[in-house]
């Protein structure tokens, strides 16, 4: 099943990291509600390249800290962001073309990188920034 609320096991106990996953959660919550209700191609649009902007403004903050901090897993860490970005910018042309079962697919891709990489990838990170006093 889709994971599109915020949790509590989705934290990573670093409060400026949390509010942007809660606001990166919401946003694909609107996403979702969008794509459901028929919303217009120029709404779904919108709203995704909202999601764009926060999610570059958040991947800013993260990889920011794990530099300071010299995380060792920046690299593939950078990559998976990098990743998200690139599949991101593909929806939006979808979106633009009006691709057929796209909204399926972008909610499956969103509903995965919550699990995999906020629940996932960055849950490795918290102990890390824990140790450098970031909380
Ligand atoms: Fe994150
Ligand atoms: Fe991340």
């Amino acid at each position: 099943m889709a994971v599109l609320t915020w949790d509590d096991s989705m934290r990573v106990g670093v409060t400026d990291i949390d509010l942007q996953h809660q606001e990166l959660v919401r946003l694909i919550g609107s996403l979702n509600s969008a794509m459901a209700d028929g919303s217009s191609h120029r709404v779904m649009q919108e709203t995704l390249s909202r999601l764009v902007d926060y999610t570059r403004t958040h991947f800013a903050t993260e990889e920011r800290l794990l530099e300071r901090y010299g995380y060792a897993e920046i690299a593939l860490h950078k990559a998976q962001h990098e990743e998200f970005v690139a599949k991101v910018d593909d929806f939006s042309r979808g979106f633009e073309e009006e691709r057929l079962f796209l909204s399926l697919e972008v909610m499956d891709f969103l509903s995965d990188w919550l699990k995999g990489h906020i629940m996932g990838s960055d849950q490795r990170y918290a102990p890390f920034l824990h140790e450098h006093g970031v909380s």
